[in-house]
């Protein structure tokens, strides 16, 4: 089990290592203003929009979103788990780390470290099984895998029994229960029995990002349903963020793109052909996390999918998903295969060359694009006229433009994309349609009207306050009497007043330490994205902004505290006339002023 760095000795590290300087050895860095600019480690772009902050001690990309202090920098870039980021950090600045001893010392909750041990232990097993199970041996024989890829990526036999890992591993009730929750046993309500999941298929398994084992695919030898059967999601398997193959295809040199198939065989087979940078999904459709992690090591993606219609409805998904995070610098392409054929079919019939050319000749997603969503619609065969222009003209507008508003604002592409739209729409004879300006006025309308709206009321001024202390974690000192705002109680106010107090016992922390302490919580995400609105106000305006705030927020409370009051009297019949007004006037007032949900 790893140990666990004492909280304290995290806060000391954060204040004491500088972010600059640790970033500027992996990452060139050049002064801007008060911040450092450089290009961007977790994806590909030509122009700086990887910012460091020196005050918040934080870093934040505009372009791919990736975001984190010293040590998700150290754990991100240079792959480390948190304690090797923490003791690597530590001796860079000289210090040694501190664990804190008595939460080791506690056994009761099994810790997630276990839980890989536990899927490495089974699948040995498993790969052993294999190598006792001729048929299965044979399978994979018949599907012309060799001894080599087998062990390379760690094929498996589950038996055909319903205990093999229960009678083997399940020896007590916690292992029993961690195999339960790593999903390789399944348990029956009423008779709380307890079987294997993987019975008599020959199974994948899957790996993270280190190569650690979290889950597994068994396929059946024959032709039974259902023909692949998955583990479920588990603490240690998301289907959103893993890839299968990705832990070996990330250790190729020179990776100029991966190959995106849908099965675990083809990836398989295709290594075993020698094509080493395919990756499946599992079962599901690409995520934006999968994009994300892909594109931070390579700059283009091909998906590669069946030319039959179900390849091309999953083509058109994918797109789909993919926009938002096409930055520049980003490509995404798609190979459609013969009809009938999948890579492993393919590459078996034609070998690397010809699947390698099929892959250079993929489609460009713009391409794809204004083809499946527009151009596809125009029969060749009629002529033109007014009317079906104008119907194209629409089918543009219904159709492409909310696509390329998906795309990332303020990128090159973005503005190619709708450039190309224009050209041809000319083409087509309705040159002249102005796209672009059209959706963007009733775009800025829209969040307008919903800014006046959200304005005034609790929490908007608690997020202004937040939004403040986070960059200026000093401003904690002005708030003194927390009570005070004992009546105002939404979430946002809620976070602020944690905040205030987190603070309060801990004076001297910057930004950085305080999303550390956030880490694993709901509110990280928000905390995170308050602290990037950069503002421009000098320090003596952000203190009277941040105590107008606060003022404005005591005053709600106040407000509530009196009508509570009045209403406990109402109960309990004791009111007065001119209190029963003054509630009245309460209700107007607090309506009025912060116009309340
Ligand atoms: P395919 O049906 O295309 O299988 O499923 P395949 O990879 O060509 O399999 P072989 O060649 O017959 O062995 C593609 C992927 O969809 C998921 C699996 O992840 C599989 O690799 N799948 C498919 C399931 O999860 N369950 C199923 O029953 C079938
Ligand atoms: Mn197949």
């Amino acid at each position: 089990m790893p140990k666990l760095v004492a909280a304290q000795f995290i806060d000391t590290l954060l204040q004491r290592a500088e972010l600059v300087d640790i970033i500027d050895k992996q990452v060139p860095l050049k002064k801007a203003g008060t911040n450092y600019k450089g290009l961007c480690p977790f994806h590909n772009e030509k122009t700086p929009s990887f910012t460091v902050y020196p005050q918040q001690q934080t870093y934040h990309c505009y372009g791919c979103g990736a975001h984190g202090n010293a040590i998700t920098f150290l754990r991100e870039h240079n792959n480390l788990d948190f304690n090797e980021a923490v003791e690597e950090l530590a001796s860079s600045c000289g210090l040694e780390v501190e664990y804190d001893e008595s939460i080791e010392a506690q056994p009761s909750q099994p810790k997630s470290d276990d839980l890989y041990t536990v899927l490495q232990q089974v699948s040995q097993f498993y790969q052993q099984q294999l190598q006792h199970t001729p048929q299965a041996l044979d399978y994979f024989q018949q599907r012309g895998l060799s001894a080599e890829i087998i062990d390379t990526y760690e094929l498996g036999y589950a038996p055909q029994a319903w205990d093999s890992v229960l009678k083997q591993f399940g020896t007590d009730a916690q292992h029993i229960q961690q195999l339960i929750d790593v999903g390789l046993l399944l348990e029956k309500q009423e008779s709380q029995r307890r079987y294997d999941r993987f019975r008599h298929r020959v199974l994948f398994p899957i790996h993270d990002q280190k190569g650690r084992v979290i889950a597994f695919g068994g396929r059946v030898l024959d032709d039974s349903k259902p023909k692949y059967l998955n583990s479920p999601e588990t603490p240690l398997f998301q289907k959103n963020h893993e890839l299968y193959g990705w832990h070996l295809v990330k250790k190729q040199k020179d990776l100029q793109r991966v190959v995106i198939v849908e099965g675990y065989m083809d990836v398989a087979i295709l290594a075993q052909f020698e094509v080493k940078n395919a990756v499946a999904t599992l079962g599901t459709a690409t995520s934006i996390e999968h994009l994300n992690r892909l594109f931070r090591v390579v700059p283009e993606i091909i998906f590669c999918f069946d030319g039959d219609a179900a390849g091309y409805k999953a083509a058109k998904r994918a797109l789909e998903i993919a926009l938002p995070v096409l930055f520049d610098g980003r490509q995404i392409r798609f190979a459609f295969l013969p009809d009938g054929d999948d890579p492993d079919s393919f590459v078996r019939q034609y070998g690397k060359t010809q699947f390698e050319a099929y892959l250079d000749q993929a489609k460009l997603l713009s391409t794809f694009l204004f083809e499946e969503y527009l151009l596809n619609d125009i029969d060749p065969a009629q002529p033109h006229t007014p009317e079906s222009i104008a119907n194209l003209k629409r089918t543009a507008e219904k159709n492409i433009i909310p696509l390329l508003e998906q795309l990332p604002k303020n990128s090159e592409y973005y503005r190619l994309m709708f450039k190309r739209l224009e050209e041809i729409s000319a083409n087509l004879g309705f040159e002249g349609a102005n796209f672009k300006k059209s959706s963007k006025l009733t775009k800025n309308k829209q969040t307008q009207s919903e800014i006046k709206r959200a304005s005034k009321s609790i929490p908007s001024l608690a997020e202004k306050a937040l939004r403040l202390l986070i960059q200026m974690p000093s401003l904690a000192e002005e708030v003194e009497q927390l009570d005070k705002f004992q009546y105002v109680q939404d979430e946002k106010a809620s976070l602020l007043i944690r905040l205030v107090e987190f603070i309060h016992r801990n004076p001297h922390v910057n930004t950085a330490i305080i999303l550390e302490h956030w880490q694993d919580t709901k509110e990280l995400n928000y905390l995170t994205s308050l602290s990037l609105h950069t503002h421009l106000l000098s320090e003596q305006e952000i203190l009277q902004e941040f105590t107008s705030a606060m003022e404005q927020l005591q005053y709600c409370s106040s407000v509530r505290q009196r009508k509570h009051s009045l209403l406990e009297k109402i109960k309990q019949g004791i009111a007065t006339a001119s209190e029963l007004q003054a509630l009245e006037q309460l209700y107007k007032d607090e309506a009025q002023l912060f116009k309340l949900r």
